[in-house]
């Protein structure tokens, strides 16, 4: 696959079916996902994957339980939005993440793949998102769907009790991630603000030099979709 197709259509992928994930793709999502860049090449990264239809139960009750959590936060405005953020697009954005988010809650257990990253020291993500991103990319790559999460981080202290972490050495846990095969297509994101609108040079604030008011890719034919800025004359 094109780097830049999987790069433009890795999305979230909450609707997937329950086949199981061959151990082969399994394998090659994670050897992805150990060779991308981490600080001092210390790998301080554990994933521990979940297949276990009793262990599933109890997590989809926590997971459950920290969304209800999540959105009373959001509710009472304690997880902010970005300072630019429209607050109609912000509702509509929740509430299609909300939509989809609670299918995907229905149907946890009939999830085939579950995988817990763990990581030590991660510079406040730094280090561990991008093994993350790659097991994504990975993923992409075999037609298989991902769900990157944190929001079990409610109850991490439950989830690291219930899946044997040694917290006592410094293991956090980081993300959940879900893996099976989409039922939704894959699609370009574009449900997000444009280059020229969140990025500057020089100073900030001042034009980047271009606008790109739609998705580069796929390419289009005469590549006209960059529009640079006059120089003033
Ligand atoms: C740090 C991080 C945490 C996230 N946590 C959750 C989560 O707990 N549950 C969930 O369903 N999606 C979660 N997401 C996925 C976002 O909701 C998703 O990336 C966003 O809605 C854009 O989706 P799209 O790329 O398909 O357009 C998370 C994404 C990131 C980067």
């Amino acid at each position: 696959m094109d780097v830049h197709e999987a790069l433009y259509t890795t999305r979230i992928m909450r609707r997937m079916k329950p086949d199981p994930i061959p151990m082969e793709s399994q394998c090659r999502i994670l050897d992805a996902a150990i060779r991308a860049p981490n600080g001092g090449n210390a790998q301080r990264w554990h994933f521990l994957a979940v297949d276990d239809l009793a262990l599933k139960a109890r997590l989809a009750e926590l997971y459950a339980s920290c969304r209800q959590q999540e959105y009373a936060d959001i509710a009472a405005g304690r997880l902010g939005a970005a300072p630019h953020e429209d607050a109609v697009r912000r509702a509509e954005s929740l509430a299609r993440i909300k939509k989809s988010g609670d299918r995907f809650v229905e149907h946890f257990t009939e999830i085939p793949l579950l995988v817990f990253v763990f990581a030590v020291d991660d510079h406040g993500g730094a280090n561990i998102y991008p093994a993350i991103w790659s097991s994504l990319l990975a993923a992409r790559a075999e037609g298989i769907g991902g769900v990157l999460t944190t929001v079990l981080r409610y109850e991490a202290c439950t989830v690291c009790d219930l899946l044997g972490v040694p917290t006592a050495d410094g293991w956090r846990m980081i993300a959940m991630l879900a893996f099976g095969y989409p039922l939704g297509r894959w699609g370009v994101a574009a449900n997000r603000r444009p280059v020229h609108e969140v990025s500057s040079r020089n100073q900030w604030g001042e034009s980047f030099g271009a606008r790109v008011p739609e998705p580069l890719w796929p390419p289009d034919a005469d590549g006209a979709r960059i529009e640079l800025d006059r120089p003033a004359s």
